[in-house]
């Protein structure tokens, strides 16, 4: 049995507001929408990996104010620092807050959606480092910088290794 993430589902009061954030800030594309089976609520999925018909359902039916509570933060993967600052720069033009922090294994960026769910979105550094591990990273240093100070601050961290070397045990480890 091998169990690969697919999608979230998420309660939404504001479908309008957070269909512009997913579709124009974050770049997903409403893949389906419709009523679910007994007519009391419509859902709307999205989707940006052609492998997936939804990574993210919306069901309008949220009730409650505030924060969500019962979940931390959902993560996506993007390709690379590129992609990864066109998306700074994009949430900087909505003055949405960010806190970007690497796991040493990870340029990661934690910041909220419009109904304060918790998201990550990162991108994949060339290491591994034992985790829980986080510093501060400088949104704004270019990849040769980036790369030498994150280097520098994690080699001497437990675990740290090569990304290839350490998937590859861990591999082995799950088969
Ligand atoms: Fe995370």
């Amino acid at each position: 049995m091998a169990m690969s993430w697919s999608h979230t589902v998420l309660y939404v009061k504001d479908t309008e507001k957070m269909l512009d954030f997913y579709t124009r800030v974050m770049g997903f594309h409403i893949t389906d929408r419709g009523m679910i089976g007994n007519r009391t609520s419509e859902i709307i999925f999205l989707s940006q990996d052609p492998n997936e018909h939804h990574q993210i359902g919306m069901l309008p039916v949220r009730k409650d104010v505030g924060a969500s509570n019962s979940v931390a933060h959902i993560a996506f993967r993007i390709e690379g620092l590129t992609e990864l600052r066109g998306l700074i720069t994009a949430l900087r033009g909505e003055s949405i807050e960010m806190r970007p922090t690497s796991h040493g294994n990870t340029w990661s960026i934690y910041f909220q959606d419009p109904e304060q769910n918790g998201i990550e979105v990162f991108c994949d550094t060339p290491w591994h480092v034992s985790q829980p591990a986080g510093k501060l990273w400088d949104m704004d240093a270019d990849d040769a910088t980036l790369m030498a100070w994150t280097k520098q601050e994690f080699e001497g961290e437990p675990g740290f290794e090569a990304r290839d070397a350490f998937h590859k045990r861990l591999a082995e480890t799950l088969n």
